[in-house]
């Protein structure tokens, strides 16, 4: 995979290209993330790339077109239209499903804005979706880039250690995952639950699967609405609810 970010500081890329399992896909060829600054495709002497306001206003915009030079240069070099995914707080917020779908592209562009955002004409004109990271406004979207990048990159097949620790983790089927322990067995006097230590895998799995269907019903039921749930997990559930309401 392939991921552009079109970044006024592409040395905050680092903070995520640097380390951790992202580092080891990009190290074996997994993935490549390229940062591109748009004061390198400016025609302004000064390079810049923001401007007041029409209409007047606080702050400064990114103007259009160093921007648009810039993903032109990305698509021309990689002789293909790759989806342009725009950081932004007006965006739908990202979800589970909007990571696998990224990670099934063969790559796309990140753009991280600046100041005060950018000219709508250029958003208009280049950019595919807009994706945001929550109803919060960061100063950037490197940071928010940054997320999209982890989150889609742990995703892609062989970038974690464990084939599988994907899969069993929060959203992955549509649930937030159940309590995990490691040792000691005890710490301060809270124990680990025995069914953990019985080495009966069918008890565990069972276990677990009721933590996370108990989990996701108290912290965020709303998961609970958009998942086709099995009969097992339907059963288990109904138990789980009946149990907390003493019914
Ligand atoms: C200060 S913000 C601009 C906010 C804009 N004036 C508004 O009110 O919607 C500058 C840049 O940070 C990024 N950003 C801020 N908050 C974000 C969020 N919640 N999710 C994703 N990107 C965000 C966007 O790329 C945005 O262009």
């Amino acid at each position: 995979m392939r991921i552009d970010v079109v970044t006024l500081f592409p040395e905050m890329m680092a903070a995520v290209s640097d380390f951790g399992v992202i580092a080891r896909a990009i190290n074996v060829g997994i993935l490549t993330i390229d940062s591109w600054n748009p004061r390198d495709y400016t025609i302004d002497k000064h390079r810049r790339v923001d401007d007041r306001p029409y209409g007047g206003g606080p702050g400064m915009l990114m103007g259009p077109e160093p921007l648009a030079a810039t993903i032109d240069a990305v698509h021309a070099k990689h002789g293909a239209q790759s989806r342009v995914v725009m950081m932004s707080p007006q965006g739908r917020p990202l979800k589970h499903s909007d990571v696998m779908r990224l990670a099934a592209t063969e790559g796309f562009v990140l753009i991280a804005g600046r100041y005060e955002g950018i000219d709508e004409r250029l958003i208009n004109s280049r950019v595919d979706e807009e994706i945001s990271l929550g109803d919060f406004v960061l100063s950037g979207g490197e940071i928010a880039a940054m997320a999209v990048i982890d989150a889609v990159s742990r995703q892609l097949p062989g970038v974690l250690g464990h084939e599988m620790s994907a899969e069993s983790e929060s959203f992955a089927e549509g649930l937030l995952e159940g309590p995990q322990y490691t040792r000691p067995e005890v710490f301060e006097g809270q124990a680990v639950p025995e069914v953990l230590l019985s080495g009966d895998h069918e008890a565990i799995r069972r276990w677990r699967l009721r933590e996370s269907l108990l989990r996701t019903y108290e912290r965020r039921s709303d998961l609970l609405d958009e998942v086709e749930l099995t009969l097992e997990q339907k059963e288990i559930l109904a138990d789980c609810v009946r149990e907390r309401h003493k019914l």
